[in-house]
């Protein structure tokens, strides 16, 4: 016996096949007359084919779109072509509930929807069949999985945010080590320079009691010349004070032992200078006197500043406070630096005020400049460490954010007053007693 030959599906199978399938499955005229409704549309609409068959789909279900829908089928039946809307662009056409909690309460069945248009006849297109497939499923996974995407974003923007919190803390230990370390290092070259100065010193006290001694003797020579009888003695004697030129010798002498004296002063100042900068002795809270600190914080930097610009001072009477005085001495370095730069050399000489003053329980440092100023950009910016507007080797941007964190150590703020073309003012305002600590 031979097989039966396939042959087409008989029409009441493929009717009981629309009936049974787990897809809506409607029809409708060009009227939108309702001309097939299949179980699964039956069930979640909660009408039946005999409730709503010879029906205007529009009546049935007012809620649906109206303009969009007439339009989509209209295209269908025109054009003949087959249509379809995605649960991701209009989330559902039939207002189906949906036992499936979506975002956490009950939620209406995500659809897609094609149409498919029928020529049952031939030629024209005389019925669009619409398919609701359930992306009920879908949607919720998508929203899961949107939920995990924005949750792991949240998590690498904080991971973002903290390693750059660390590379900055890391940036300013390391700035802070190398300010400490330059501390040390010109605490140490005084203290090296300061014994070689000492006996220099000393010795030049004697050498100038020497030569002011050997000179009255010379003198009282010169003075007994007169009384010498044996002219060739006397011509050795002219041959020779005009060969040394003694004349210039008795003079310049106490001149330079003089300029000597001066140069050793200095170089006396700039040890006691580097020492009151570095303050490596006294790396713990003292009390301290920041006009001293200023004062000797300008001279060590003052080969940065004297060729650009005149410094004013105007110093206040101040209190001794409470504070690291080495660190507070690198906020003002970086302050009169920062001045000395922002003056445009072209424009000749600028000025650098420095001033200082005492109000109630606080102290303030001022560093005003003449320079070119600072647009309100670069004022929001001017703590953030790495900010700079200085060519690349010139400027590590690091000079304020340090400044910042020292002076917010001592309880303290800065102020800035800045615009463009009219130069800067910092105030360093830090209270006189830190908290905690008994009053004198
Ligand atoms: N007195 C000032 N006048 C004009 N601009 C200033 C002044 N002080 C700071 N700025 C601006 O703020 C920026 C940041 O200053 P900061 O001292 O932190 O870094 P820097 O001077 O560029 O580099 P560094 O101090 O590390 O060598 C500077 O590049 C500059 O644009
Ligand atoms: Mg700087």
């Amino acid at each position: 016996m031979n097989p039966p030959a396939p042959s087409a599906a008989s029409p009441a199978l493929l009717e009981s096949l629309v009936e049974r399938i787990d897809v809506g499955v409607f029809a409708v005229d060009r009227d939108a007359t309702i001309a097939l409704w299949n179980r699964f549309m039956a069930v979640h609409s909660g009408k039946s084919s005999a409730e709503v068959l010879g029906q205007n789909l529009f009546a049935v279900f007012p809620e649906l779109p109206r303009p969009w829908l007439q339009k989509k089928l209209e295209s269908v039946f025109v054009l003949g072509n087959s249509a379809f809307t995605l649960w991701e662009l209009r989330p559902y056409l039939f207002r189906f509930p949906h036992t499936r909690p979506i975002t956490g309460g009950l939620d209406l069945m995500r659809q897609n929807v094609t149409f498919l248009p029928l020529r049952v006849s031939g030629g024209s297109v005389s019925l669009v069949c619409g398919t609701v497939f359930d992306y009920t499923d879908t949607a919720m996974a998508h929203a899961r999985l949107q939920d995990a995407i924005a949750a792991l974003s949240k998590e690498k923007d904080a991971q973002r945010e903290l390693i750059g919190k660390l590379e900055a803390a890391q940036n300013q230990l390391l700035q802070s080590e190398k300010m400490a370390s330059i501390g040390q290092l010109a605490a140490g070259v005084a203290h090296e320079i300061n014994n070689p100065v000492g006996f220099v010193n000393s010795n030049l006290q004697s050498l100038k009691r020497y030569c002011e001694q050997m000179l009255s003797l010379i003198a009282a020579y010169q003075s007994a010349e007169a009384q010498i009888s044996d002219a060739a003695l006397l011509s050795t004697i002219t041959a020779l004070k005009q060969a040394l030129d003694i004349e210039f010798l008795q003079e310049d002498l106490p001149a330079l032992i003089k300029e000597s004296e001066d140069g050793l002063v200095r170089i006396k100042k700039i040890v006691e200078d580097l020492k009151d900068f570095s303050h490596v002795d006294e790396s713990d809270w003292q009390h301290a006197d920041l006009n001293a600190g200023l004062d000797s914080t300008l001279n060590v930097v003052w080969n940065e500043v004297k060729y650009k610009a005149r410094v004013e001072k105007n110093y206040g009477t101040l209190p001794a406070v409470a504070c690291l005085a080495a660190q507070l001495n690198q906020v003002f370095m970086n302050l009169i630096i920062n001045a000395a730069q922002s003056l445009d050399q072209a424009q000749g000489m600028g000025t650098i005020t420095l001033s200082t003053g005492h109000q109630d329980d606080w102290v303030w440092v001022e560093v005003q400049d003449t320079g070119r100023g600072m647009s309100e950009d670069v004022k929001r910016r001017i703590f953030e460490p790495f900010f700079t507007t200085k060519p690349v080797g010139q400027g590590t941007g690091l000079g304020m954010s340090v400044s910042y964190n020292i002076v917010q150590k001592h309880h303290g703020r800065i102020e800035l007053d800045s615009a463009p073309g009219q130069g800067t003012r910092f105030r360093v305002w830090v209270p006189v007693r830190q908290t905690g600590e008994a009053a004198p």
